[in-house]
């Protein structure tokens, strides 16, 4: 038998992705998004491994070593990557939970591949969990995998935690197979959930469409109970606080400002080229706002990084289409010759250079539409100076815990221009203040110790009788 694990991961995505260099070289770059941020730093340093897709057609590569990581590829087929991934995943269930803010499409061929892709990893996980082991699995390209992993190998303790939020009950209806979800996930002993309010729309959908009894937060099935709760996620701050505390990345701060001139306030936005991260209402707010002459561009600049992402999709096709008119926009009114208002970036840098960008800015704007949390806006608050500021959207998970930010109405773009200028404006000390109260927050929180509440969660969750028997 080959080798078995006490503590599997299960996600859509691996830490790293294949990519193959033009001569045909194999090489792996690090995947993209928050999931991979938070676990990667989950699981360095333990003993576990890794269930997940290498990011490119065919053929799955021979499981290997990551720095003390065990990656288990899953193949996936150009057809299932159209299917399950840009598909159901992202065409389908992403809008859904989102607030539906691009119109979702459903197609019951997709539905197909996201039930086969779903069952080869749970096949995947029982194949390599040792008898009684822990497996966590991770976001909404995995929702049926509790479910059919328990049927598969009764004798684990199965968890489920989801990055972005869970719909209200009156969009999740939208969603054909909308049972097929619940029972699946049910199939886990515990589900964490990034806000109380996600875990209760949760347990809403399962009261109203499965009819099952609800108490407090817990789920009688009979023969077991399954808990639904928040389980915040959150940064490895002390990682991140030994880069941006580097030599070599406070001077890429201070020459990332010279090269912008020594403005004398640099904002920056940091997203997924995505739709719900708000990108064309914030720089509408920009763009508005040096049109008032309220901002000056010799004076305010603004850095958007946009990471490419889900590219084949038609929804993000259009958005970079529609930011990149945009921002030659802008420019085009108010750049002048060596000096740029909008610097934008479509493209992934490493975690030194990130840092080095949160270091140099004044003030963040993290402006999403909708967000499990947002990671952005807790790395920033770790690596600004003593008083950087942050504008933070209230759709972001984030808000709850950072309610110091300047917070705002992404669709108010009045009110997201007031914040603006609040922040911009505000005297250091009172942005000192701010900062310091959510840094000592975030703190509190690092990924390390989410991940400890969460499994501490999981082992607390009532135990199945199958389970009890086994042990
Ligand atoms: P999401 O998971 O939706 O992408 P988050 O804000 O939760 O959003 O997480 C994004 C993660 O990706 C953060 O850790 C952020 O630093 C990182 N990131 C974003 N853009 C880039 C980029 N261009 N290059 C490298 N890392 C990036
Ligand atoms: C979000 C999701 C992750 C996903 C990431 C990047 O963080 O919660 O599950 O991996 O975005 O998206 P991608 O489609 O490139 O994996």
């Amino acid at each position: 038998m080959s080798h078995t694990y006490d503590f599997v991961v299960a996600a859509n995505r691996l830490p790293v992705d294949r990519v193959t260099g033009e001569e045909g070289n194999e090489g792996w770059r690090r995947s993209p998004g928050g999931l991979v941020t938070a676990m990667d730093a989950v699981m360095r340093g333990r003993d576990g491994a890794w269930v997940g897709w290498a990011g490119d057609p065919g053929e799955a590569p021979a499981p290997f070593d990551d720095a003390g990581m065990q990656l288990h590829p899953v193949p996936l087929s150009e057809q299932e990557i159209a299917d399950y991934y840009e598909g159901h995943s992202n065409d389908t269930l992403w809008p859904v939970y989102h607030d539906v803010i691009i119109t979702p499409t459903f197609k019951r061929s997709w539905r197909g591949a996201y039930r086969a892709v779903n069952k080869r990893f749970a096949q995947a996980c029982a194949d390599i969990a040792a008898e009684g082991a822990t497996v966590w699995v991770h976001d909404y390209q995995l929702q049926l995998v509790p479910e059919m992993l328990r049927e598969l190998r009764p004798d684990l303790r199965i968890g489920w935690f989801n990055h972005i939020p869970f719909p209200a009950v009156e969009l999740f209806a939208q969603l054909p197979g909308r049972e097929e979800i619940l029972e699946g996930l049910l199939g886990a002993d515990f589900l964490g959930f990034q806000r109380t309010e996600d875990a209760g729309n949760f347990l809403r959908a399962v009261r109203q469409y499965l009819d099952l009894d609800v108490t407090g937060d817990v789920v009688d099935l009979g023969e077991r109970q399954v808990r639904a709760a928040a389980v915040p996620i959150s940064i490895d701050v002390e990682g991140l606080r030994e880069i941006v505390e580097s030599d070599s990345v406070q001077a890429r701060a201070r020459e990332i400002r010279e090269q912008l001139g020594n403005p004398e306030k640099i904002l920056l936005g940091v997203d997924r080229l995505d739709y719900t991260k708000g990108i064309r209402h914030r720089l509408k707010a920009f763009g508005e706002l040096l049109a008032d002459e309220r901002l000056d561009p010799s004076k305010h600049k603004l850095i958007q990084v946009a990471t490419p992402s889900r590219e084949r999709v038609k929804a993000y096709m259009d958005l970079r289409d529609q930011i990149e008119l945009t921002v030659g926009r802008i420019n085009g009114d108010f750049s002048s010759i060596g000096a740029t208002a909008l610097t934008y970036l479509h493209r992934s840098f490493d975690r030194e250079e990130m840092a080095a960008m949160f270091a140099a800015a004044d003030i963040m704007l993290v402006t999403p539409l909708r967000d499990g949390m947002n990671l952005v806006a807790k790395e920033y608050v770790t690596c600004c100076a003593d008083d950087g500021a942050l504008v933070l959207s209230e759709f972001a998970g984030a808000a709850t815990e950072l309610s110091d930010a300047y917070l705002c109405n992404p669709h108010d773009i009045a009110g997201l221009k007031q914040q603006i200028m609040k922040a911009v404006d505000a005297p250091a000390p009172q942005r000192r203040q701010r900062m310091d109260s959510m840094r000592a927050l975030v703190s509190e929180n690092s990924v390390q110790q989410w991940a400890k509440n969460y499994l501490a969660s999981l082992e607390a969750a009532p135990k199945a009788p199958s389970t009890q028997a086994a042990s």
